[in-house]
């Protein structure tokens, strides 16, 4: 009877202290789910949706959306109200498109992008946007690429024309 209690008791112990605060602790008790679904965007495309939402919020560990995306976010026209389908994100090692080439993703036909390939931020990278007669190029930076974390937020929508 005892040791029931106390199999019980630590038990007990250890759903305490599996709560949210301290969920690293619980990371070797738990075995980790991990996605590994290719999910790369396609010219003409027609499988995303949500654009202009964080695609981040549900397609990482933790969220219930189908892949993990490296990438993903959502362009518009000039106007920044309709999306603009089919046109092209390129990512660049350096501060130009005269530094390495990293990453070229369709836009599919919803205006929407997003790839689950495994890309290295950590140095910051150069990002444009090609649209038809018009390449748009991030000023600065970026380290990660849940673009519509910012564009649509805190900066203007991603555009191109
Ligand atoms: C609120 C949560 C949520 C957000 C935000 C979200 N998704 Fe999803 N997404 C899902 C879920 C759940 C599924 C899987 C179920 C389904 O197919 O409807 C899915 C499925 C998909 C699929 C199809 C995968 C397949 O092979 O069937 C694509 C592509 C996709 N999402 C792209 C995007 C893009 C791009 C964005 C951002 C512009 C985005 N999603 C934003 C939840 C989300
Ligand atoms: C951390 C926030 C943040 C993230 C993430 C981010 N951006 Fe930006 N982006 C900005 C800000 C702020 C500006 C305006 C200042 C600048 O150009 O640096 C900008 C500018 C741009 C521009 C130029 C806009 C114009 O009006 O000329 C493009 C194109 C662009 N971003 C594309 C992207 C793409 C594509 C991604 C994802 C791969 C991305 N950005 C991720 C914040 C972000």
């Amino acid at each position: 009877m005892f040791r029931i209690f106390s199999i019980l008791f630590v038990l007990g112990l250890l759903l305490l202290s599996c709560t949210k605060d301290n969920a690293d602790e619980c990371d070797d008790d738990v075995p980790e789910y991990i996605d590994t679904t290719t999910l790369i965007s396609l010219y003409n495309g027609m499988q995303s949706h949500n654009a202009g939402t964080d695609c981040k919020k549900c397609h990482q560990k933790g969220g219930n959306g189908k892949g993990w995306f490296v990438v993903s976010g959502t362009v518009y026209d000039s106007l920044m109200q309709q999306v603009f389908p089919n046109a092209t994100v390129y990512i660049y090692d350096g501060l130009t498109s005269a530094d390495p080439l990293l990453a070229t993703i369709e836009v599919d036909s919803l205006g929407n992008f997003y790839t689950t390939q495994d890309i290295d931020f950590k140095n910051g990278l150069h990002v444009e946007v090609y649209g038809k007669s018009f390449t748009a190029k991030m000023g600065s930076l970026i380290y990660a690429a849940s673009c519509n974390k910012c564009h649509g937020v805190t900066t203007n929508r991603i555009w191109t024309k």
